[in-house]
Formats: structure tokens, C-alpha cells, sequence
């Protein structure tokens, strides 16, 4: 019998890494998607895809820390061994990482530690890098500072826009996030930081 690796995916928007998550899952299961938008676009996966989807937004609760404390709780009642933030745009806490210990992770669109934040296609355009690519790391208590475990690279081209530089590193991120994802599962990469 084999055992089941169970992934829940936390979103904001247009899902399209939520997608490629559940496309690809070899030695996982995306068993539940939780977004603080009820308007993002990749809650359609979790209908296309029969996955669990729960919607948790601000505008819910009383507080900030309340919707915080709701999103956590539903997290933890899908038993996941594995939380893949996935364009999920709301700074998660302390008491989140606390409770999750080490089985937190992000895709971050920048070769990490250059540019964690946003807007990081046109602050890698405006610095001039040669070099720009996608990381997928663990997330600590910092912004884009918790363990790097993997990146992609791709060159940055003298024409480039922010639109098709962000194009070309989408498609690395919808390589390397999967890729990373069944590697935990396998227990080829540990998961403890
Ligand atoms: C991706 O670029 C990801 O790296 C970043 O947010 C974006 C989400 O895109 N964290 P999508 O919603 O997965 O299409």
C-alpha cells in the first residue's frame, strides 16, 4: 500500500503554479487549496480537478489575525505533511511556521536572495542582470529568507520586457516546482530546515 503524500496549496490569484502542481503530482496529492480571494482565478483547478477549495478572506472576519488564525486552522485540519505557497499574497506569521514546522514552502520569482519582494522581473531588468531565474525555498520568519532549495535560470535577453522575461521564468517555475514537490514526497530532499 503505498502512502499518501498530502500537499495543500495556498493561493491568491491566477494559479497557473497550482495547476502545474496538480498536473504533475507523481508522489504526492494535492488534497486541498486554500485561497484569501474568493475572485482567484485558480479555484477553477480545484473544480476541474475535484480538490477540496476553500475560500478565507479578510473580509470574513473581524480581524486580520482572526482570518489568519481561520486559514491556519483549516490548513491543519487537511493533514498536510507538505503546505506549497503558490503566488499566496498575505505574509504568513509566526504562529503558521510554529505550528507547521519546516514543511512550509514558497516559489519565489528571482534567484534568491536578489530581489525577495515583488516586482522582481523589472527591479532584475532596471539592475541589469544577466541572469534571472525562479527559487523554490522554505519560508521562515522572514520575507524570502527561509532555506533555498532549489532554483532555475534563464538568461536575461537585451530585448527583453518585463512581460517576456516573467513568461520565461513561468516556465521554469511550472518545471521546478512539481519537480521539487516529488522530490519531498520521495524523501530525496529533507524536509526538516
Ligand atoms: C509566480 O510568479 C510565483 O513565483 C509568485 O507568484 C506568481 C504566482 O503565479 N510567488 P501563479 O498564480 O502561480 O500563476
Amino acid at each position: 500500500m503505498s502512502v499518501e503524500f498530502r500537499v495543500v496549496v495556498l493561493i491568491s490569484g491566477r494559479g497557473s503554479n497550482l495547476e502545474q502542481l496538480i498536473l504533475k503530482a507523481v508522489d504526492y496529492k494535492v488534497v486541498g487549496i486554500v485561497s484569501n480571494k474568493a475572485e482567484a482565478g485558480g479555484l477553477r483547478y480545484a473544480k476541474v480537478h475535484d480538490i477540496p477549495a476553500f475560500v478565507i478572506e479578510r473580509s470574513q472576519f473581524e480581524s486580520l489575525s482572526d482570518q489568519k488564525r481561520a486559514i491556519l486552522q483549516k490548513v491543519l485540519e487537511l493533514k498536510p505533511d507538505l503546505v506549497a505557497l503558490a503566488g499566496f499574497m498575505q505574509i504568513i506569521d509566526p504562529e503558521f511556521i510554529d505550528a507547521l514546522s519546516g514543511r512550509v514552502i514558497n516559489i519565489h520569482p528571482s534567484l534568491l536572495p536578489k530581489f525577495p519582494g515583488l516586482n522582481t522581473h523589472s527591479r532584475a531588468l532596471q539592475a541589469s542582470e544577466s541572469r534571472h531565474g525562479c527559487t523554490v525555498h522554505f519560508v521562515d520568519k522572514g520575507i524570502d529568507t527561509g532555506k533555498i532549495i532549489a532554483q532555475a535560470e534563464v538568461a536575461v535577453l537585451e530585448d527583453d520586457t518585463e512581460e517576456t522575461l516573467a513568461a520565461r521564468v513561468l516556465e521554469q517555475e511550472h518545471q521546478l516546482y512539481p519537480k521539487i514537490v516529488n522530490q519531498l514526497a520521495r524523501g530525496e530532499i529533507c524536509l526538516s530546515k
